[in-house]
């Protein structure tokens, strides 16, 4: 249980928060927003994030989360608006990926488990099909990203797996959850090394499931630590284990937070990658927002006299989080600080999407009602 003070420290973030996306809401519209440059100017016809990418679902399920907050039906519109438009994405298919859970949990899901809309559970329902669709059977695990890249899996598709366990629940058939688990159990087994960080990339042999070569991804070398596929990995299993219920999941997110607690230091954001060179200094508030997600859960799933270690941790990067919002109603940005990948200056230290989804989320967390568009027992 979070003190009262940190409660009335949430409460008020959150306000500003819901202040300041109420204000971007109209300019935004119905849209999906990636970023914003540094002229203050969104992305809002989605040619940076295209309709296949992986962001598309963040800016409806920010508006899901403001319609649970507010109840103003302007959320609500914008967020259907979002889920029609992405549509799009099915008719095209090519281009869409591994990322089908980001997209149409925060969307679809989102709309089914608050309005009930069937339309919204087959939307899903066909997302789980093309993510259950991507398992290889021999190697064990889902396959990322488009044709070029046939052999890898990444951290970040734990976060994908949530998606397979909502279409289990609709179905009564457990296939999907078998594929969400197998898949877990190969990250678990290949990507979370003794110390508690992770491999963002592993590239398999799709014939035989050997591991070939861990690529540096995201993140700045091979065998480094990419802070924001640390909080993937971090969030992902605490949600295997809410969705799958395995204590093996919850042992790797504690193991992972444990590492991610020990890599932030008091009063700054992460870093990019948590075993990059001293110099340059680049930092990530998307992996806190993501990282605060999953610490909560965890402090949510352990006992009281352990939750401490969790709920701390998550406070810490909340503080921070709150000292890079862009409060200013007149910018259309609202987390700074945001980096793509340690190799991406032109990505770096910049507002994400996803940053501000999870932020928005974690605070509701700590509110009482974050929707569970993720957690489907
Ligand atoms: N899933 C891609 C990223 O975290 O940047």
């Amino acid at each position: 249980m979070f003190s009262k003070e940190d409660k009335a420290f949430a409460s008020e973030f959150l306000d500003r928060v819901v202040k300041k996306v109420t204000a971007m809401a109209p300019e935004i519209g119905v849209n999906f927003p990636t970023t914003n440059s540094n002229l203050g100017e969104w992305d809002p016809k989605g040619t940076k994030a295209n309709i296949s990418g992986w962001t598309t679902g963040f800016w409806p399920g920010m508006m899901w989360l403001m319609y649970l907050k507010t109840g103003d039906e302007m959320f609500k519109k914008y967020a259907e608006g979002c889920e029609e438009k992405l549509d799009e994405a099915f008719d095209i298919f090519i281009g869409i990926n591994h990322d089908v859970g980001f997209m149409w949990s925060l969307s679809a899901i989102a709309d089914y488990k608050i309005t009930g809309n069937e339309k919204s559970k087959v939307r899903a329902m066909h997302a789980a099909t093309i993510l259950a669709g991507r398992f290889n059977h021999i190697a064990k695990y889902i396959r990322a990203w488009e044709n070029s890249s046939l052999r890898f899996a990444i951290i970040d598709c734990m976060m994908n797996l949530p998606l397979l366990s909502f279409a289990t629940s609709i179905q009564d058939d457990p296939r999907f959850e078998q594929v969400a688990e197998a898949h877990a159990d190969t990250v678990a087994k290949h990507f979370i090394r003794g110390d508690g960080s992770s491999n963002h990339v592993v590239e398999f042999d799709p014939i035989t499931g050997d591991v070939l070569a861990t690529p540096r991804g995201q993140g700045y070398d091979s065998g480094s630590s990419w802070s924001r596929g640390q909080a993937w990995a971090l969030y992902g299993f605490a949600l295997a284990y809410l969705n799958l219920g395995k204590q093996e999941y919850l042992d790797t997110a504690k193991k992972v937070a444990h590492y991610f607690i020990a890599n932030i230091e008091d009063g700054k954001l992460p870093l990019v990658d948590f075993r990059a060179p001293a110099e340059p200094v680049y930092y990530d508030s998307s992996a806190a927002s993501i990282a605060a997600c999953g610490l909560i859960e965890i402090a949510k799933a352990v006992p009281e006299y352990e939750a401490k270690i969790y709920e701390r941790a998550a406070m810490k990067l909340l503080r921070v989080l709150d000292e890079n919002c862009n409060y200013n109603q007149d910018e259309l940005r609202l987390l700074e600080n945001g980096s793509s990948a340690y190799h991406k200056p032109t990505g770096m230290h910049m507002p994400w999407i996803f940053g501000d989804y999870y932020l928005l989320e974690a605070l509701m967390k700590i509110d009482g009602n974050d929707g569970r568009f993720t957690v489907h027992k």
